[in-house]
């Protein structure tokens, strides 16, 4: 078997959602201390909904993978479902990632949590 599923290597290939949001309601940066990989994230936020969001990763292909496939799942989703966004759900996805891979997917969800953090911080929220 493969060690990458084909949406693995799909999302490594073709991010979606890569870049910045100028005026992002809310941002969050996470890293991995160990691999020295770092993820940030940008929120645009209407209503409560996601209208928007975009993240810059410098880390590995597992990473890059995660962070595309999580975007996707939280973009237009109201910020409750969002923030109940696990690394389960994101590995789950992408078909799975291998074990040693796992860690990479748990750097998406800190970095979507980290980013709503931040947009209830600055909104009193
Ligand atoms: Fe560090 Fe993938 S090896 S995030």
């Amino acid at each position: 078997m493969a060690l990458y599923s084909e949406k693995v290597m799909d999302h490594f290939r073709n991010p979606r959602n890569v870049g910045i949001i100028e005026d992002a309601d809310g941002i969050g940066e996470v890293g991995n201390a160990k691999c020295g990989d770092i993820m940030k994230m940008y929120l645009k936020i209407e209503d409560d909904i996601i209208k928007d969001v975009k993240f810059e990763t410098f880390g590995c292909g597992s990473a890059i993978a995660s962070s595309s496939m999580a975007t996707e799942l939280i973009k237009g989703k109201p910020l409750s479902e969002a923030a109940e966004l696990t690394n389960k759900a994101v590995a789950e996805a992408l078909d799975g990632l291998p074990d040693y891979k796992m860690h990479c997917s748990v750097l998406a969800e800190e970095a979507i949590h980290s980013a709503i953090d931040d947009y209830k911080k600055k909104h009193n929220k």
